[in-house]
């Protein structure tokens, strides 16, 4: 089993929860949301972040994306769980986004709504000391220091408004599944061509230690980002992923929600490219 975790807080492509959940979700509020303001935390709860962040941040030099790494600055999250209301007057003040506490998986239709609003859903618990590294749901590190940090950046603040928005007219139209391989490779597991070289913005690889070293090491492929590709590009939740994709700014992503709704019946009528399979026009990316 890999470093990764469950992809996202949305469940994309489903329209029920899978049993066996370890959220609050008996009291979530109809749009997914819980309804507390203040959560409590233990100091065992503190003590498992600070480890995790500390983890982190020892191998991000070189490898996270620098608007990524200030916005996690810009958060002063590393030494205790971060509160919601505390982040979201920064992302409010930065983008207009605020964060909401959820029980942990939303369904398709409250996720899509809830990006649409600038609103990001973080999971309200977090992991127990011996899941350091492997988490099967989403937990606030995931969600938090995984998504938030780029919520600060004006581009990527638009584009993750524009996939709600889109995430909706697909879910109606029953396009999910290729629209699920752009968040899972875009935003879960995302690359960025930066000055310094090749540097990684996605959630799924800044959470993960195992995938922060694997997704910049001389393993896995890297390819030009192609939303035609990306969209037929299945993926496996089980492991370190075979092949990401390198973005050259963020504005790039932005520009590809405006592209798919011309992209998506295509996608959908062509049989997927397995994981870490090669395609016809694939551009690899050097190292
Ligand atoms: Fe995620």
């Amino acid at each position: 089993m890999g470093g990764t975790i469950q992809p996202t807080t949305g469940v994309i492509g489903t329209a029920t929860l899978p049993q066996g959940l370890r959220g609050d979700y008996d009291r979530a509020r109809p749009d997914g949301t819980l309804p507390d303001t203040v959560i409590e935390r233990s100091e065992a709860d503190h003590a498992t972040w600070r480890t995790l962040v500390a983890r982190q941040r020892a191998i991000y030099p070189g490898r996270a994306a620098s608007a990524w790494l200030e916005g996690l600055d810009r958060l002063r999250c590393d030494q205790m769980v971060p509160t919601l209301e505390r982040a979201s007057a920064i992302l409010r003040a930065a983008t207009g986004w605020s964060l909401v506490p959820c029980p942990g998986l939303l369904p398709d239709a409250q996720f899509f709504a809830l990006l649409a609003k600038r609103r990001f859903p973080v999971t309200h618990w977090i992991r127990k000391p011996e899941e350091l590294d492997y988490i099967v749901e989403p937990d606030i590190f995931h969600d938090f220091l995984g998504h938030v940090p780029l919520l600060t950046q004006p581009d990527y603040a638009d584009f993750l408004e524009a996939y709600g928005h889109l995430g909706l007219q697909a879910e109606k139209r029953g396009q999910l599944a290729p629209l699920a391989r752009f968040y899972w490779f875009m935003v879960e597991f995302g690359l960025i061509a930066e000055r310094g070289g090749l540097r990684a913005y996605g959630a799924g690889i800044l959470s993960s230690r195992t995938e922060t070293l694997h997704a910049l090491s001389d393993t896995p492929r890297r390819l030009r980002f192609d939303m035609v590709r990306v969209l037929r590009s299945a993926y496996r939740i089980d492991d370190v992923q075979p092949v990401y994709f390198v973005i050259r700014d963020y504005a790039e992503l932005y520009a590809a929600i405006g592209e798919a709704p011309a992209l998506l019946d295509a996608a959908m009528a062509t049989n997927p490219i397995p994981p870490g399979g090669r395609a016809a026009g694939d551009q690899d990316w050097g190292c």
